[in-house]
Formats: structure tokens, sequence, C-alpha cells
């Protein structure tokens, strides 16, 4: 934990109660002085004779009034301390389960939360957002946790096919040089593409671009473009249809969400006569959005609310598919959308398949 050095100082508890205590005693000495104003200096300071027994002159009052006066400072002073102290002691309560709450935080435990009672006031609210704080900090944490073990796990699985198709190349003399090697090659194409994906979602994360205008229309012209071959080797109709929609941001990582949506609706589409339809508009509040809809089979909203989590696949891993994909490119999309301030909805089609909608601010000028 990194402390600042500072000079000692008095505690605030102490500060308080001296000023309890100082206001107090001015209030007293006010009390007197309006005493002294308006009532005593009216004495005559000479002997004063009557009718009646012996009446007190100035001087005579004076004397009896000022120890009683002091006497009444001091108590004052006295009552103010203790009081001051104890007062204060209450109020800073809270305080001290904030520090202590600030402490075990700063020193990694996230999962403590302050949890004051009571009514609503400067010091509960203060600790009501550091526990909000504490909440998202420990579901990131804990997020980036499971992303690291998921993707350790993701990139050791080519590692250990290759090291046991080496190690059964070695003990069989009479193994097929030519198949071994083809099948490292498809191996090793996943583990790059893999590593790809991962740079590319940490690239996303990093939020370091500098934002230009962008035409989604011509994004999705340009990713159509490069992905028909794959469409035609499947059997999937591509169809664009729109208008422009302006938004700004990095053309490169958009182009990337543009293409990696276009491209989960071709090779998770129907295996025959599947169709693809990419839409593109400027909404009425000045949005920019774009919604790609594919064929496909039937997907429970269930699965689909988990789609866009990295690593999470759909039906290839229960089919054990060998060319599955890696299972982040609906995580790069939603992480480029989130930096882009846009949002993200995926919802199943009633007769099968997906549609997806990305929405992004509209251009500053
Ligand atoms: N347009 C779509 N239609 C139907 N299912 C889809 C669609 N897009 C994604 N999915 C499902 O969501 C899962 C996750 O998609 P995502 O793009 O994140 O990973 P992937 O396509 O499996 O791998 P890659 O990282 O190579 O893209 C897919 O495995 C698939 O089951
Ligand atoms: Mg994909």
């Amino acid at each position: 934990m990194i402390r600042r050095a500072r000079a000692p100082g008095l505690s605030v508890r102490v500060k308080l109660a001296v000023s309890y205590a100082a206001f107090l005693m001015v209030a007293g000495a006010l009390l007197l002085a309006v005493v002294w104003v308006f009532l005593l200096r009216y004495v005559p300071t000479g002997a004063i004779t009557g009718p009646g027994p012996f009446i007190p002159n100035r001087g005579d009052l004076e004397r009896a009034f000022t120890p009683a006066a002091a006497w009444a400072l001091l108590f004052l002073l006295a009552f103010g301390l203790v009081g001051g102290w104890l007062l204060a002691g209450r109020m800073l309560a809270p305080l001290q389960r904030i520090t202590e709450a600030t402490r075990l935080a700063a020193s990694g435990s996230l999962s403590h939360r302050i949890d004051l009672a009571g009514r609503q006031d400067e010091f509960r609210e203060l600790a009501d957002s550091f526990d909000a704080m504490l909440e998202r900090l420990q579901a990131q944490v804990e997020e980036q946790q499971r992303f690291a073990a998921n993707a350790s796990h993701e990139l050791r699985t080519p590692l250990a096919i290759t090291q046991t198709m080496l190690d059964v190349a070695r003990n069989d003399p009479g193994h097929d040089t030519r198949a071994l090697i083809e099948r490292l090659r498809i191996v090793n194409a996943r583990a790059i593409s893999l590593t790809e994906a991962l740079l590319v979602l940490s690239r996303a994360e990093q939020r370091s671009f500098t934002a230009e205008e962008v035409d989604l229309s011509l994004l999705a012209e340009e990713a159509t473009e490069t992905l028909l071959p794959l469409a035609e080797a499947r059997g999937v109709e591509l169809q664009t249809s729109g208008s422009v929609a302006r938004t700004a941001g990095s053309p490169t990582l958009l182009l990337q969400l543009v293409t990696n949506l276009v491209h989960n609706a071709i090779v998770h589409n129907l295996p025959t006569g599947g169709a693809v339809l990419i839409t593109t508009e400027q909404t009425p509040r000045g949005t920019a959005a774009l919604t790609v809809d594919n064929t496909g089979g039937p997907m429970s909203p269930e699965l689909v609310a988990t789609l866009a989590e990295p690593f999470q696949r759909g039906s290839e891993r229960a089919r054990g598919d060998d060319h599955a994909g890696v299972g982040l490119g609906l995580a790069i999309v939603k992480t480029i959308a989130e930096t882009h301030a846009g949002t993200i909805a995926i919802r199943p089609r009633a007769g099968g398949g997906l549609h997806v909608r990305v929405e992004l601010p509209a251009p500053q000028r």
C-alpha cells in the first residue's frame, strides 16, 4: 500500500471538541459583557446611602460577580471540551468504519462492505457510493480472473493436441508424415487465430483510438465484399440494404465489429439455403444502427443471453466440431460497441437464427 508521508496533526475529533468549547467560551464571555454593559456600568461607584439598610455600590457588585463569572466560564470550558469530545466521537464514528473499509480494500480485500445502517445523510451517501464502487471492482476483477483462466485453458488445448500428435508419431515408426504435418498445421492455425482474437480484444479494451467520422453502410459493404467467397462456399445468400449511418470511432475496430457479425451470420447459418440480411440506418434519435439477421437453427433466449461472453460457443462445442470458432467473436463485438459508447442487442429470431442490432452514438459536431 502506498502511503503519503504527512506531518502529524491534530485529530478531527480534538479539533471539533476544541471548537465547541471555544464557541461556548465566546458565548459566555458575550453574556458577561452584556451584564457589564447594560447593568453594572449604571451602578454608581461611590457609597450609596438610602433609607434602607446597606446598598452595594459598583465595586461591591464587581467583587461578588467576578469570581462567580470566572467559575461559570471555567465550567463552560470543561463542559464544552467534554461534551464536544463525546459529540464529535458520535458524529465521526461512521467515518472510522469507512476508513477501515478503505484500508481493507487497499490491501486487496474487495469482498468487504461498509453496510452503514440508518437514515440517509452525507456519511451514508459516501458509504453507499463506496460500497457500489467495491461491488463493481469486485465484479470486474472476478470477470478478469475468469477470462484469464478460460484463455489459458483455450490456449493450452491446441498445444496439448500437438503434443499428443507428436508423441503418437514418435512411438509409431511407420506413421504418415504428410498427414501429421497437415493436422499439425490445422491445430497451429487455430492457436494463431485464438491468439489474434485475444490481441484484438485487448486492443479494443484499451480505448486508445482517435475517433473519426465513419459511415457504417460503407463498412457493411466492405465486410460483405470480403466475406462473399465464404458465403458462396457455404451457399448462403448475402443481402445488404440500408442508408447512410454516420457515427464516430475507429474505422479499423468498427470494420472488425461488422466483419465479426457478418462472419457469424454466415458460418452459424443453415447447412443449405441460408440467408443473411444486413441493414444500416440513421435512427430518428440520430444514432447509427447496424442490424444483422440470419436464418439458422432455433435458439433459446437463455443460450442467446450468454453468447457475447468470452469463449461462449453455441452448438459447435456440443457437436465437437474441429473447426469451431474460438468463441471470442461476439465478445469482441460487444467490447468494441461499448468502447464506442454504443449498445448491442442479441435476440433469437422466431423462425430460427439470430438478430443482432448494434447502435452507436451520432458523431459529435
Ligand atoms: N449469427 C448467428 N447465428 C446463430 N448463432 C450465432 C450467431 N452468432 C453467434 N452465434 C453463436 O454464438 C456463439 C459465439 O459466437 P462468437 O462469434 O463469439 O464465437 P464463434 O463464432 O464460435 O468463434 P469466433 O471467435 O471464431 O467468432 C457461436 O459459437 C454460435 O453458436
Ligand atoms: Mg464468431
